[in-house]
């Protein structure tokens, strides 16, 4: 009876270990030790020229993790129905600055460090640029098989209402705190007007705009995307703040000032308008961080449906299978 249940013990462990991720942190400090650096170096140079990029880097991240995994999906061009041209990944970006990096390092340590992690690293490296947390990153995924437009249907939307949002994090093993921690990446970035169109003028069902927008803040959002305006001009996501990685978005959310209807609907819900107001108590600055639990959150959104061994391999090019 023992040693059934020890054996069960050590097959489910085993079963876990195979089914779940080997990633590490460095590695690549062997079998390629200037991985790292390497990345942040073409990260923060390119960042030089285009300010907007650590932004889009971090989005990358978020967006390749949530369809087939963190294994690079999101880069393969290969026709109309590639994941890539889905409508939920519109306006990601960040594809060259990957390539760079990819190409350099193929130079440097040929065949070993996989698209999927340039990715992750690329993230980490955009966050600690808009003076973020810096925290390290693991590492060790293959890059897939697969690039598949349709699969980028269940993405979150901007307008799925607070319940939709946490199932779609749950199915990727992802609780309601990490759905407001991660939502809190718009502290830096941009939103095209595009995406305010329904929040600003067909809110309610005769039109009109999202009541939980704050009034003071109404007058500047319908300024910046007028109704019959250019859907492209962009505004900051996080309402005075928008280049500094900082706790001001989960401020601006509990006053009405969120840009987006997804980061407004966490105040709709019990549950995430709570783990949002945990940090503002009085007690919050000895209880909570913010930066702290976005690391262990992205750490986590870091290991979403990894692959290894031979579910996929490391591409030479990352727009491209082998
Ligand atoms: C909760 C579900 C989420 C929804 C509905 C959502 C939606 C959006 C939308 C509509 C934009 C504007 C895109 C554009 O106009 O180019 C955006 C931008 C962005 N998102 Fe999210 N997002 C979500 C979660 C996340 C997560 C988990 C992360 C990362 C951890 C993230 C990081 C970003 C960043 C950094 C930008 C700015 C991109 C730029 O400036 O180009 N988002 N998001
Ligand atoms: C590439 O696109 C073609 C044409 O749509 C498709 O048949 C093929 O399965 C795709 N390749 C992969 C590996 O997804
Ligand atoms: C939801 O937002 C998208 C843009 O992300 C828009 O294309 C779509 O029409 C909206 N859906 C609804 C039901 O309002």
């Amino acid at each position: 009876m023992r040693i059934t249940a020890l054996a069960l013990i050590i097959l489910s462990e085993f079963l876990i270990g195979i089914s779940e991720a080997e990633l590490k942190v460095g590695f690549y400090s062997q079998v390629c030790p200037s991985a790292e650096s390497v990345v942040a170096d073409i990260v923060r140079n390119a960042a030089k020229s285009n300010p907007q990029l650590p932004a889009v880097l971090l989005r990358l991240h978020f967006h390749d993790c949530f369809v087939e995994g963190c294994d690079g999906s999101i880069l393969i061009d290969n026709g109309s129905t590639s994941e890539k041209t889905a409508p939920p990944h519109q306006g990601v970006g960040g594809f060259g600055v990957i390539e760079d990096a990819k190409a350099k390092l193929e130079n440097i340590c040929p065949g070993v460090v996989s698209c999927a992690d340039i990715v992750a690293m690329a993230a980490r490296d955009a966050v600690a640029l808009s003076h973020g947390p810096v925290y390290q990153v693991q590492t060790g995924r293959k890059d897939g098989f697969v690039s598949k437009d349709k699969l980028a249907e269940r993405m979150p939307d901007v307008n799925d209402s607070i319940q939709i949002l946490k199932q779609k994090f749950i199915a990727k093993g992802l609780n309601d705190r990490d759905l407001v921690i991660l939502s809190g990446a718009h502290t830096i970035g941009t939103t095209a007007c595009f995406f305010m169109q329904d929040r600003l003028y067909n809110f309610a069902s005769g039109g009109g705009p999202d009541p939980s927008i704050n009034p003071g803040f109404l007058p500047e959002l319908s300024t910046t995307c007028p109704k019959t305006g250019d859907i492209n001009a962009r505004l900051p996501m996080d309402h005075g703040s928008g280049d500094t990685f900082d706790i001001h978005i989960l401020q601006n959310i509990r006053n009405g000032f969120a840009v987006l209807q997804s980061d407004a609907a966490l105040m709709n819900d019990p549950t995430t308008r709570g783990i949002v107001d945990s940090y503002f108590g009085v007690l919050s600055p000895l209880t909570s961080s913010f930066e702290a639990d976005f690391v262990r959150s992205i750490v986590r959104m870091g290991r979403i449906g990894v692959k290894t061994g031979s579910n996929g391999n490391i591409r030479r090019v990352c727009n491209s299978f082998n």
